[in-house]
């Protein structure tokens, strides 16, 4: 029998109540900001927060691995190079700054102020958005993470699902609509290059990833950081790892994002113009652990607002996607390399982690063989 003390009972009441009163105003954390709040409200304190945890990293030298897609496709001898980099990112630090990725600075300069428009118009043009209905194609909510009991990030994210099916025109937000279909074009396009270069990174036909069907499902996350009246105290976003196959991350010249490598936290320093690709479970899973999912996080800062576009490639939660069954590829088996994780279908996978919530371990352990 678990017996819960009569103080967790009590602060879970706080933080539920407070939480609630945050999604009834449904003007997100810039609301809260924009109506002078000078103390952060309990939920977003972070009681397992300790100084080392928000230390800066011990080794500020060490970067991410930078790498030039330019020539991919129609140089062979470059494209060689570049999948040799893109093996040795994946295999040593699941992360990897992408330049000359084919999508123009505009469209990325573009794509940082619509999803800023959005989030500072006002706050009734995005109050009818304000929902945490996962079958929803469009939302917008401030992050909450269950497995601390009910702890709150310092930031709001609009939510679109943007493939397979887009949700139509009207369902998108004016502030940002246009710019939200140029831009996961794009990172469609992206993406499809990408999963190829990973194949045969892995060793396999070009087209392996894509027909497992990893590129069919986007889901689009307009992160907005304010700026924290006390960053000491919470977090952006806690530590996690991404649930689905493939990230591509945005992100503006303020800076914040950490990924641990060799168990140090290492910043993702902001490169104009470049895109920050990463692994998510389900990559490290069908890859046996040739390839990684690792963990990272974004700090609050007392300055801001960060503005942050993460693009995930999962299988959208649909019965004809959602049953596919996903196992280590039996291509990258041996009888020295025996399959390290069973099967899971992408329902089954993300009902797990959401039972265990963002922060924390990561949900892979869960499947491991
Ligand atoms: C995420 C994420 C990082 C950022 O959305 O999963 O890690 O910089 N975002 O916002
Ligand atoms: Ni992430």
């Amino acid at each position: 029998m678990v017996v819960t003390s009569a103080a967790t009972v009590e602060s879970n009441y706080d933080r539920e109540s407070e939480l609630m009163a945050i999604d009834r105003s449904k003007a997100g954390i810039k609301g809260l900001v924009d109506a002078g709040l000078a103390k952060l409200p309990r939920v977003f304190v972070h009681d397992h927060l300790n100084p080392e945890v928000k230390s800066r990293p011990p080794n500020a030298n060490i970067e991410i691995p930078v790498i030039d897609l330019g020539g991919v496709t129609n140089d062979s001898t470059r494209r060689a190079e570049v999948i040799n980099e893109i093996r040795n990112a994946c295999q040593k630090w699941g992360f990897f700054q992408a330049v000359n990725h084919g999508i123009a600075a505009t469209t990325l300069e573009e794509m940082i102020s619509g999803i800023r428009r959005f989030h500072e118009q006002e706050p009734e043009a995005k109050e009818e958005l304000y929902s945490r209905d996962e079958s929803k194609k469009v939302t917008f909510n401030t992050k909450i993470d269950m497995s601390q009991a009910l702890t709150a990030y310092w930031r709001d994210t609009l939510t679109c699902v943007m493939a397979p099916q887009p949700p139509a025109p009207g369902e998108l937000p004016s502030a940002c609509r246009e710019i939200m279909l140029n831009y996961t074009n794009n990172v469609m396009n992206l993406g499809l290059t990408l999963f190829q270069l990973l194949s045969e990174a892995l060793g396999l036909n070009p087209d392996h990833l894509k027909e497992i069907g990893c590129a069919e499902g986007l889901y689009v996350m307009g992160h907005y950081y304010p700026a924290c009246p006390e960053p000491e105290l919470t977090m952006g976003t806690g530590i996690h790892t991404d649930s689905g196959f493939l990230t591509v991350l945005l992100q503006d010249q303020m800076g914040g994002l950490q990924v641990l490598h060799d168990n140090q936290w290492i910043d993702v320093t902001p490169i104009p113009g470049a895109l920050i690709i990463n692994l998510g479970d389900l990559l490290q899973l069908i890859t046996n652990d040739k390839f990684i999912s690792v963990y990272h996080r974004v700090l609050a800062k007392n300055i801001g607002p960060r503005i942050s576009i993460a693009s995930f490639f999962r299988t959208y939660i649909q019965p004809e996607n959602a049953l596919r069954m996903y196992g280590p590829i039996k291509e990258l088996l041996s009888e020295e390399n025996p399959p390290l994780y069973k099967e899971t279908n992408v329902v089954d996978y993300f009902k797990f982690k959401h039972v265990k919530g963002v922060e924390g371990t990561s949900a892979l352990a869960h499947f491991k063989l």
